[in-house]
């Protein structure tokens, strides 16, 4: 296949800073992440001007979302969306979601916010137990990546019809290109076997994006 132009990323995201330059609140998150020693989890800020700008187009209220981390991408998120939106966010850690707090605070945001600390899993069964089926119209999976099929198995009834599930991480820098190796981490296995079953996959239409490290895109049909 034949790439007729090969953008440079950063230069790219540099160029829509300068022209369009991030909401303060964000870029304070992302120059806080610069010194954390995990700020490479946070979601590329181009990822999140999609996301959030097609969350906003489909008319989001219910947005559900797994892992949340320092707050980027939930702050990007509860910025773009109505004041009547609801955020449900699924974390494990307490001093990561902390500083997310300190941060939906200052954006003024933090009414939209409920946050669930305990693994995911168990967060999205109890949503469907209290009813939440076919309830959210927007998901981000950012979280670990060996239960990623359980969490779009468990997400999938969650999701209204036409309802998306945005999935990070589904390039793995590349690796998910070219030989299997037999020292291939758990997460690299999981989302090669991810990328090939899911556009087989007749319950979705699906979209596989070069933004950030690999931006999966599903529409429950
Ligand atoms: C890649 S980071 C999320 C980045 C975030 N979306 C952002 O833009 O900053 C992954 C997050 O998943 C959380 N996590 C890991 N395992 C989890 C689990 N079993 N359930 C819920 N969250 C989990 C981690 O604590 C971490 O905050």
């Amino acid at each position: 296949m034949t790439v007729h132009y090969q953008i440079d990323n950063e230069v790219f995201a540099n160029y829509i800073e300068k022209i369009n330059p991030s909401d303060p609140i964000l870029a304070d998150i992302a120059a806080y992440n610069e010194h954390h020693p995990k700020g490479g989890m946070m979601m590329d800020p181009v990822q999140m001007q999609l996301l959030a700008w097609l969350a906003n187009l489909m008319n989001t209220k219910y947005y559900l979302e797994i892992g949340v981390f320092t707050g980027y991408s939930s702050t990007a998120m509860g910025l773009r969306l109505p004041d009547d939106a609801q955020l449900y966010l699924c974390d494990i850690s307490v001093s990561y979601t902390d500083i997310a707090r300190n941060f939906w605070q200052k954006a003024g945001i933090d009414n939209k916010i409920q946050l669930y600390l305990q693994p995911a899993l168990i967060t999205l069964r109890a949503l469907l137990e209290d009813g939440k089926k076919d309830f959210f119209d927007f998901v981000l999976i950012d979280a670990d990546k060996a239960p990623l099929v359980d969490y779009i198995e468990n997400t999938y009834p969650l999701v209204r019809q036409g309802g998306v599930i945005a999935i990070d991480n589904t390039y793995q820098k590349g690796k998910v290109v070219g030989q299997v190796k037999e020292d291939d981490s758990a997460s690299l296995q999981v989302i090669r076997r991810f990328n090939q079953d899911i556009v087989k996959d007749s319950r979705f239409s699906s979209v596989m994006l070069p933004l950030g490290d690999g931006l999966t895109l599903l529409m429950k049909k």
